[in-house]
């Protein structure tokens, strides 16, 4: 038995610290309550190749073609096939999902050649098995700490031994035999993003200043249909899986002469079509038309409806306006198939974690089953850790900290959203990425030294550390790839220069 941190309160982070408790004590840290998390707003479902029509080789495919050529095969492989079981176990915790008749109901979303995408409650699947995963860690032995934010790893002799923390204005350190990251991406680095407000990649950004080594950080993806109102709420791919379809201002379907699968094209084909058609039409978002859906609309995405009604739109009888937005992080730590990172003692999963899976672009609905499936890894790996360790009553007990000195004038994080979505967002170039990178340096000259004041100082100061490192991933790839679109590579859809052999998987070194 050992003793194991587990850092965020996803789905992943959930898995994991469910799993580990049956071996180890394992401390779950979350910076809000248990279970707020991206996964919790995941609307569309989660796939899994269990349909009799389905098959392993069947989502590979599909995940590695969504990829675009830059999927590492082996990781995608691990997803697709692990993936059905690890629902199955869901189903067994208590989550109901949707059915027709007695079969699972199945979901279509973009670049899936079938219909594979299994839902709760319609469109709030995140919320049914973040819900499933809370009640089972709750009735565990696992030691639930909410509201402590992560400060630091505590890296001895080469090795990850602990964290730091803040709890209640109190640095503390809590020392283990495994730390696991798996606090999500940081859609809240762009200015427009369907991501919470927690997004902010603290333990991405704790990583690096440990020294682990980054992955495809400049593969972010833009999810094409986010509600055009403050906050950009996302609008699950599911609906155009349904029939919706995108208009321009003139009601013109133009993803029809972009792409043989139209508004089921891979994500960053259909993002990029839409922000092409906003720049032409003067920056208006591009409607969303389901108005051939019928009554059934309203049943199948009680969420989507309710939004709708919430912002004073009909989506039986009219188009809804929609924008992309910054969604998910194809970057990441980079680990091995098991959740190591570059460094012992530190695991990382979920959208934290790259583990190449998801090459350039991830295909719709991964993102659950990807947490579910490395975090049951991530369990087996952590087997055996602290055997031998002399066992120490309590060692996990928090150790008060002295206070960090005040640190100088905090960076505007809106400053840093502009930017980010400006120069490091759906289209970059040389010249943009040269004016973000002299941007980040100032600002961390002046601002980046920050490892106290307020939780929201200390995520800003993670989110400038992080864009530092997607900005100079995305200048170093001149070509576009997946969801990198480089406006000023001259031959962009020739691109497989970093797809050849199974993976364009790039890591960064700190
Ligand atoms: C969606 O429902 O469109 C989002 C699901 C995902 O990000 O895969």
């Amino acid at each position: 038995m050992g003793t194991v941190i587990v850092v965020g309160s996803g789905a992943a982070g959930l898995t994991a610290a469910l799993g580990a408790s049956r071996e180890h004590e394992v401390v779950l840290l979350t910076k809000a309550e248990l279970g707020e998390s991206n996964s919790l707003y995941a609307q569309g479902g989660v796939a899994a190749a269990l349909s009799e029509d389905d098959s392993t080789e069947l989502h590979l495919a599909d995940t590695l073609r969504a990829a675009a050529g830059a999927g590492d095969e082996e990781a995608a492989r691990v997803l697709c096939e692990e993936g059905p079981q690890r629902v199955r176990e869901l189903i067994e915790l208590g989550v109901d999902f949707d059915r027709d008749g007695a079969a699972l109901a199945r979901g279509q979303e973009g670049a899936h050649s079938l219909a594979r995408v299994l839902h709760a409650g319609g469109d709030a699947t995140g919320r049914a098995i973040v819900a499933a995963l809370t009640r089972a860690v709750r009735a565990s032995g696992v030691r639930i700490v909410e509201n402590a934010f992560l400060l630091d790893l505590v890296v001895r002799d080469g090795v990850v031994v602990g964290v730091e923390v803040l709890r209640a204005g109190v640095r503390l350190a809590i020392e283990a035999d495994a730390v696991v990251v798996a606090s999500g991406g940081a859609g809240q680095l762009f200015l427009h993003t369907t991501n919470p407000a927690g997004a902010t990649g603290d333990g991405v950004a704790a990583a690096l200043r440990a020294g682990a080594r980054l992955a495809d950080a400049e593969f972010y993806q833009f999810h094409p249909t986010a509600l055009a109102v403050p906050g950009t709420p996302l609008v699950s791919e599911a609906v155009r899986g349904e029939g919706a379809v995108l208009r321009d201002a003139n009601g013109v379907r133009f993803m029809l002469d972009e792409h043989p699968d139209a508004e089921l094209a891979p994500r960053d084909v259909v993002a990029r079509a839409i922000s092409r058609t906003m720049a032409r039409q003067g920056g208006e978002p591009v409607l969303l038309d389901c108005t051939g859906l019928g009554t059934e609309l309203a049943q199948r995405f009680p969420g989507f409806w309710a939004l709708c009604a919430k912002h004073g739109f009909d989506p039986s009888s009219e188009g809804i306006p929609v924008t992309p937005a910054a969604h998910y992080w194809m970057g990441g730590i980079e680990t091995d198939l098991d959740g190591r990172s570059s460094i012992p003692g530190l695991f990382a999963i979920g959208e934290a974690a790259c583990t190449g899976a998801h090459g350039a672009n991830r295909l719709a609905s991964n993102s659950l089953l990807e947490a579910l499936v490395f975090a049951h890894r991530v369990v087996d790996a952590l087997e055996g850790i602290g055997a031998g360790r002399e066992l120490v009553p309590d060692a996990h007990a928090a150790v008060a900290l002295a206070p960090e000195q005040p640190a100088g004038s905090p960076l505007d994080r809106r400053d840093l959203q502009k930017l980010m979505w400006r120069f490091v967002g759906l289209e970059r170039d040389a010249a943009g990425l040269t004016e973000a990178t002299h941007t980040l340096d100032r600002w961390s000259l002046r601002h980046g030294e920050a490892r106290s004041g307020s939780v929201h100082d200390l995520e800003t100061a993670n989110l400038l550390e992080v864009a530092r490192a997607v900005v100079a991933a995305a200048a170093e790839r001149t070509h576009s790839l997946g969801a990198h679109w480089r406006s000023d590579d001259v031959h962009p859809e020739r691109d497989t220069s970093l797809a050849s052999g199974t993976s364009g998987h790039e890591s960064i070194d700190p």
